[in-house]
């Protein structure tokens, strides 16, 4: 955005407000749309436009908001009171440079789209002033659009201070603007809050631009929910299921099959091969990578994962920090956490737990076990009912299994403990020592067989 004939950008968010109706302990800017602060979305949309400087104004619980956003590169202004929208941006401009140009934004406006604000800053820098509006199909609670008889926008009155005539107005403010940081800084020191609020409007500075013959430039919003605030739950929802309607559509349009683009929920970022099937359900977080054709079951939970070609996650599984290699399958009702890598062609079946786990090529577990701090080698089978016994209560152990090793059902591996090659373990055993390669090892009580046993009778 910033060539040498252009001057800098800065980005201006308005955040101090309260957000009474979201009947929260958490401030309004911190709930989240796809599991991001409305905040983040905003600071993220602002860092895409290259701005030099991102200003945040806060007030209502500052200190949460500076915590929440700590590993973003903004710079926080400080409102103590809300005094109004123009009082607020005066609070970041001392620290902005005179020749930028300046947009405006919404901590509470999460969807606005980096494009959109493209275009509006290109026509700041032409004109003097840019102002986004929406024609809205219900403008009550927002300011209208005042138009002259050429057409001209020449002012912004709040709905509290309007008129019946303008009232009927359907073009509302959506609040969000560009313009030059010199002219702004010089309106806002004009500002009184004479009106129905006993606010500092920056609205009003549509009007002083009017009186000094600076051209004022509108651009019309499409999409009402693009430049929608949240206010409450129900407004928090509907962001998030036109967020997440984007999404789908993104995803269909790149060749993926949804079984219902309705029903899957992104939050995070997720990457598609080809051929890629997703079932019902479905919630992918954080960063997601799935190659080509990799089917996803229903009701799968996925995040921080790498998925290879061809494998399959069945319905029901949980995927958290791991790595799947190619033609693998998962599930049904697996539970895969951080630490986890699978390599190719291996399985894990149902009822699966893994932790810190490598598995080795064409390794399969596929009934009811629990492997943790475990490193298996290749085409190992493991039965069902397989603990590896990690924890003494106090610290983790290490399980060892090389390759070719057929471990028998409702095996106890107490770690520290290695099982060599091509070793087998009896059924039931409780295996507390290293098993060489090629050895079986069998450690279960021996079977007695009682002969004329008498059944109890009842006294
Ligand atoms: C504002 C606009 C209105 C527009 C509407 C769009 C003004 C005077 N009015 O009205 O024309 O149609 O937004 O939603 O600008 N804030 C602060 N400090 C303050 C006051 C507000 O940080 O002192 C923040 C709030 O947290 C909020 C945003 O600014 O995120 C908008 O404030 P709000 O009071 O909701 O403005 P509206 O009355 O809705
Ligand atoms: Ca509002």
């Amino acid at each position: 955005m910033n060539s040498l004939h252009q001057p800098p950008l800065e980005v201006v968010i308005l955040a101090a407000g309260k957000g009474k109706r979201m009947f929260s302990d958490t401030p309004k800017v911190l709930h989240k749309v796809a599991g991001r602060p409305l905040l983040q979305h905003v600071v993220d949309t602002a860092l895409s436009l290259e701005a030099s400087a991102v200003h945040v104004v806060i007030g209502h619980e500052a200190q949460q908001i500076e915590d929440c956003l700590q590993k973003t590169p903004v710079l926080w202004a400080m409102q103590a009171e809300q005094l109004g929208t123009g009082h607020a941006v005066a609070q970041a401009m001392p620290h902005v440079h005179d020749k930028s140009i300046v947009l405006v934004l919404y901590g509470d406006v999460p969807l606005i789209q980096a494009d959109t604000l493209q275009a509006l800053v290109a026509l700041a820098h032409s004109g003097g002033l840019a102002i986004l509006t929406l024609n809205s199909k219900d403008p009550s609670g927002l300011g209208r659009i005042i138009r002259d008889a050429s057409g001209r926008a020449i002012a912004i009155v709040e709905e509290k201070d309007a008129n019946t005539q303008q009232r009927k107005i359907t073009e509302t403010n959506t609040g969000i603007l560009a313009v030059q940081a010199s002219h702004l800084q010089h309106w806002l020191g004009q500002l009184k809050n004479d009106n129905a609020q006993g606010e500092y409007y920056l609205t009003d500075i549509v009007a002083l631009a009017v009186l000094q013959g600076v051209d004022v430039a509108t651009q019309i919003v499409d999409d009402e929910l693009e430049v929608l605030g949240v206010n409450n739950k129900v407004q928090l929802a509907q962001l998030e299921r036109h967020y997440q309607g984007r999404v789908a559509l993104q995803l269909l349009e790149s060749g993926v099959t949804l079984a219902d683009p309705s029903r899957i929920d992104v939050r995070g970022e997720l990457l598609c091969g080809r051929d890629v099937e997703i079932d019902i359900n479905c919630i992918f977080e954080g960063k997601v990578a799935i190659g080509n054709r990799v089917r996803i079951g229903p009701n799968v939970c996925i995040k921080n994962a790498i998925i290879g070609d061809d494998s399959v996650i069945h319905a029901n599984s949980h995927v958290d920090g791991v790595t799947i290699g190619a033609a693998c399958a998962v599930g049904p009702f697996a539970r895969l956490r951080p630490g986890t890598v699978l390599n190719t062609g291996s399985k894990i079946g149902n009822f699966v737990e893994t932790k810190k786990a490598i598995i080795g090529h064409g390794s399969k577990v596929s009934h009811l076990s629990y492997v943790g701090d475990a490193t298996i080698g290749r085409d190992v089978n493991i039965g069902a009912g397989t603990i590896t016994c990690n924890y003494d209560g106090v610290n983790k152990y290490e399980t060892l299994i090389e390759d070719n090793v057929f471990v028998g059902s409702n095996t106890a591996l107490v770690a520290p403990v290695t099982i060599g090659e091509n070793a087998t373990i009896g059924a039931g055993s409780t295996i507390t020592g290293d098993v060489p390669g090629r050895h079986l090892a069998i450690a279960r009580g021996r079977q007695r067989n009682i002969e004329g046993w008498e059944k109890p009778v009842k006294k």
